[in-house]
């Protein structure tokens, strides 16, 4: 896993959604943030930002975004809470895909296979690199959960931070990587008048083939 991309970090500092959040209505809020993003200058889409999507045991589809903190032969690697509705998705349909953009580039990324867990020493040696307080987030959330409180999270952890006090927070269990293996990636490329250029690489026996689609 290249370092580069698994110490790419920024700290979100400039919104909260408080308990007193008056939209009831989710369509409402959504209406809000969208026209929020479309009058202000987005700064640039952190390069390493995907959407990961995942089928749940109904086979109904969950999309969110996640961070891609390495990739190499193996496949493209990202973490989490392994209890998470995401893990538990996976867990019982390891096949996902995820989507890079990069608006400034025009250039999508599509990649589709199989998910399995990181080895555990890649983990640890993952989650070691990664700043203590956010190491300590890893032990406080309940990835997914119901939260009644922002407090309930904060108590949660105030205490894992006195039980650490001191000393490097081990991996906890419920924390590592997952690996995506790749079966296909196609890469899309925005080009004039919507004539837009896609190469689909697929992978049979062990062989990339590519075929360029329509766009
Ligand atoms: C820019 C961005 C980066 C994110 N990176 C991660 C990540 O690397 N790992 C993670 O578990 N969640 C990450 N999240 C939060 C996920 O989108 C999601 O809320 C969380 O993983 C729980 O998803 P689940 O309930 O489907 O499991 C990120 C969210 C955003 C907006």
């Amino acid at each position: 896993m290249p370092l580069s991309l698994a110490q790419m970090r920024r700290n979100y500092t400039l919104y909260g959604l408080r308990d007193d959040c008056p939209q009831a209505d989710p369509l409402v809020l959504f209406g809000q943030w969208l026209e929020q993003a479309r009058k202000t200058e987005l700064p640039p889409v952190e390069a390493n930002c995907m959407a990961l999507a995942t089928v749940d045991s109904q086979g109904h589809a969950h999309c969110r975004m996640l961070l891609l903190k390495g990739f190499s032969a193996q496949g493209f690697f990202f973490f989490g809470h392994y209890q998470s509705a995401k893990g538990q998705e996976l867990a019982g349909n390891p096949h996902a895909a995820m989507t890079f953009f990069w608006p400034g580039l025009e250039r999508q990324v599509r990649v589709e296979g199989a998910v399995v867990k990181a080895d555990a020493e890649l983990s640890d040696d993952y989650f070691d690199a990664r700043p203590v307080a956010s190491q300590l987030g890893s032990w406080a959330s309940p990835q997914s959960q119901p939260l009644v409180h922002r407090s309930e999270l904060e108590g949660r952890l105030r205490e894992v931070t006195e039980r650490f006090a001191g000393r490097q927070p081990p991996r906890p269990e419920h924390w590592g990587g997952y690996c995506l293996q790749p079966r296909r990636i196609e890469f899309w490329q925005g080009r004039p008048d919507r004539l837009h250029d896609r190469l689909d690489y697929r992978l049979h026996d062990g062989v990339w083939q590519r075929t360029r689609l329509a766009p």
